[in-house]
């Protein structure tokens, strides 16, 4: 695995690959939904190619950016077992040298609800990041996962609009046996905050249940999981959410699709997950057809 440090290291070698190229944006402290990346870019792409870059421009003041687990070694590790081809490992000054005044911004609706809500700063620093990233790597396909369900749709949105030449392909999202959605920052949690948090996911299962039974109020959807949090009491909750994919405003009534998403504190660690409601089935799978993905998660429309 060829380690890349520079703009003009990373550009030498992309210019050198003659097959395909996928991409793996990271911030480090990699666990199996990274893999899951990789894995999929492995399948579909002749090299694939990581970034490990914490980047502070999508941490806000008082956010955890000086908690973030990092461990580059293991990380370095897990990817070379993986067997990605390269990985890009820019400095804070490689990303944003003394000077660097562009910011790179997804307006409207997507950027102003939910996470951004809580973190209004975030999904700028995302958007930055990554439009550097992706001139960088130039790569046929770049994967990000169905977690991060806002920033997928943001950063689909932003490929779309600036006509950025890569396809954005959704991966879907890692669980612990016990359904904790995979995270860097499920490592804060202590043995009983773990436990707790699985109340996250029960309480989307029991959003999905109603939905697969019919439901298609989104009130009772959104009291379906509202239910299993509040007899969680470790569980701080900041939105139970049931919203449409384009817009991420609420919905009354649920059409084809929604994302039903929750975001929490469980003492000092921030927790997202969701489920997609009403996507096609074999998405996962590699070569899928991400023609039958819902416009809002084609980046070629
Ligand atoms: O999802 C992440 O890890 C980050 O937001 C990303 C896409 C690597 C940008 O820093």
């Amino acid at each position: 695995m060829l380690r890349l440090e520079t703009i003009a290291e990373a550009r030498r070698w992309r210019r050198a690959q003659s097959g395909r190229v996928g991409f793996v944006a990271t911030m480090g402290a990699l666990h199996d939904g990274h893999l899951a990346l990789l894995r999929r870019s492995r399948a579909e792409t002749d090299t694939s190619l990581v970034s490990i870059f914490l980047n502070p421009l999508q941490f806000g003041p008082g956010e955890d950016l000086d908690r973030y687990p990092r461990d580059l070694d293991a990380d370095l590790r897990l990817l070379e077992e993986a067997g990605a081809d390269a990985v890009f490992l820019p400095t804070r000054d490689v990303m944003y040298p003394p000077g660097f005044d562009t910011a790179v911004l997804v307006e409207g609706p997507l950027t102003q609800r939910l996470e951004a809500a809580h973190r209004p700063t975030h999904f700028r620093g995302v958007t930055t990041v990554v439009t550097k990233l992706l001139q960088v790597a130039q790569a046929d396909r770049s994967y990000f996962g169905m977690k991060d369900a806002q920033q997928l749709l943001v950063l689909t949105k932003l490929v779309r609009d600036l006509a950025i030449p890569t396809t954005v392909v959704p991966v879907p999202t890692v669980r612990a046996a016990d359904g904790l959605a995979l995270s860097s920052r499920n490592i804060h949690l202590d043995p009983v905050q773990r436990r707790a948090s699985t109340a996250i996911s029960r309480a989307l299962d029991a959003a999905e249940a109603r939905f697969d039974a019919g439901e298609r109020r989104g009130d009772c959807l959104r009291d379906a999981a509202g239910a299993v949090l509040a007899a969680e009491p470790l569980i701080d909750v900041q939105y139970v959410s049931c919203a449409a994919l384009d817009t991420l405003e609420e919905l009354d009534r649920v059409g084809e699709t929604a994302l039903v998403s929750i975001a929490a504190m469980v003492g000092v660690t921030h927790l997202i997950d969701n489920h997609w409601l009403g996507l096609p089935a074999g998405l996962g799978a590699p070569h899928a057809d991400l023609g039958i993905l819902p416009p809002a998660l084609r980046s070629d429309l």
